[in-house]
C-alpha cells in the first residue's frame, strides 16, 4: 500500500499511455516486498524541464524517460555516465542528495539479453536499421570483443552518421577520458561497417554472420503482416535472431528465424535486462529477474 514513507519512481514521456515498464517495476517491488511505486508521466516536449525540476522537487527517487525526450534530457542533468555520453541518450535517471544522474542501460539490456544465449567474443554481429536503438546497441556492441559489426540501413545518411560516431567518439573517448578507465577495450581489432539498402546487401552480409539485430519498426504492431527485413532461406541455423520489437512477441521476422533453426531472442528482453539495471540503480538490490519478465508477458498478452 502507497503511504508517506513509499518511493516514487516511473517514468516521463509521451505517449506513455502503453508503457508495459509499471507492470514491470511494480510486480519487481511487490515481489521483493518493497516499500517502491512506479507511475508513468505524461511531459510533453515543451514541459521537460520543469518536470525534472519538480520530480526533484518532489523526492522522486528515479525516473526511466522514453520518446521524445531521451536525447533531450541530458541537458537537465547534473552528471550522466560514460555510456549515456557516448551514446547521447539517457534513459534512467536516479535523483540523490538534490542531484541527477544520467544512465543509459539500453545498451547494456540489449546486450545482455544476447549475452544469454551466447557469448559475443569474437562474433559477426549484423545490426539493421540506425536510429536512437540501434546507436544505443551498436555502441555497447562495439565493446564487447566482438570481431565484426556491420550496420545495415534502409537510407545511407544515418547509417553512415552512426558509423562515424562510433569509429571517431570510441577512439576519441577510450584514448583521453580518464572516466572510461573501467570500461576495456581493444577497439583496433574490431571491423566496422555500415552499408546501405538492406534488400541488396543483407542477404549476403547473414551468410557469415553470428547475430542479427533488427531496430527496425517493421513487423510492429499492428504492422504484424509486414515483410520481414530477411526470410528463412536467407539465414542460417547458426545465427541469433534477435528483434527489439516487443509486440507482437514473436515477429514476423522471428517466425521466420524459426523456420531456419535459428535461435531466436524477442524484444522483451531487452525491455527486460534495461529493467533488471535500472532497478539495480534504484534500489541498490539485485531484481527478481522472473517475476518481472512474468509481469511483461502477462501484460503483453492482455
Ligand atoms: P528508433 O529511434 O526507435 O530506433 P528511428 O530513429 O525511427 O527509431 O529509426 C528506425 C530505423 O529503422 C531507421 O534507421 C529507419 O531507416 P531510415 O534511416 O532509412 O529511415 C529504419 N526503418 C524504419 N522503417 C523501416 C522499414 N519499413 N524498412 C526498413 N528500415 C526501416
Amino acid at each position: 500500500m502507497i503511504n508517506g514513507t513509499t518511493k516514487i519512481v516511473g517514468v516521463i514521456g509521451d505517449p506513455i499511455e502503453h508503457s508495459l515498464s509499471p507492470a514491470m517495476f511494480n510486480a519487481a517491488f511487490k515481489s521483493l516486498k518493497l516499500d517502491y511505486a512506479y507511475v508513468p508521466f505524461n511531459v510533453k516536449k515543451q514541459d521537460l524541464r520543469s518536470a525534472i525540476a519538480g520530480a526533484k522537487a518532489f523526492n522522486i527517487k528515479g525516473l526511466n524517460v522514453t520518446i521524445p525526450h531521451k536525447r533531450k534530457v541530458l541537458n537537465e542533468i547534473d552528471k550522466f555516465d560514460i555510456m549515456a555520453n557516448l551514446i547521447g541518450a539517457v534513459n534512467t535517471i536516479k535523483f540523490s542528495n538534490g542531484k541527477s544522474y544520467g544512465y543509459n542501460t539500453d545498451c547494456v539490456g540489449a546486450v545482455r539479453a544476447i549475452e544469454e544465449v551466447c557469448d559475443l567474443k569474437d562474433k559477426n554481429v549484423v545490426i539493421v536499421g540506425a536510429g536512437g536503438a540501434a546507436r544505443a546497441i551498436a555502441f555497447q556492441i562495439a565493446i564487447s570483443n566482438v570481431e565484426k559489426l556491420t550496420i545495415i540501413n534502409r537510407s545511407e545518411k544515418k547509417a553512415k552518421f552512426l558509423l562515424y560516431d562510433l569509429k571517431t567518439l570510441l577512439s576519441t573517448n577510450f584514448k583521453d577520458n580518464s572516466k572510461l578507465e573501467d570500461i576495456t577495450i581493444d577497439f583496433s581489432h574490431i571491423d566496422l561497417n555500415f552499408t546501405h539498402g538492406m534488400i541488396e546487401s543483407l542477404p549476403k552480409h547473414l551468410k557469415n554472420a553470428d547475430i542479427l539485430i533488427d531496430t527496425t519498426p517493421v513487423g510492429m504492431y499492428p504492422n504484424i503482416n509486414d515483410e520481414p527485413i530477411a526470410t528463412a532461406n536467407e539465414m542460417h541455423s547458426d545465427l541469433i535472431v534477435n528483434d527489439i520489437v516487443y509486440n507482437p512477441n514473436e515477429t514476423c521476422l522471428l517466425r521466420e528465424a524459426k523456420l531456419a533453426n535459428a535461435t531466436t531472442i524477442s524484444g522483451i528482453k531487452m525491455l527486460l535486462y534495461q529493467g533488471v539495471e535500472n532497478f539495480k540503480i534504484w534500489t541498490g538490490l539485485e531484481a527478481p529477474v522472473d517475476s518481472m519478465e512474468k509481469a511483461l508477458l502477462d501484460e503483453i498478452n492482455k
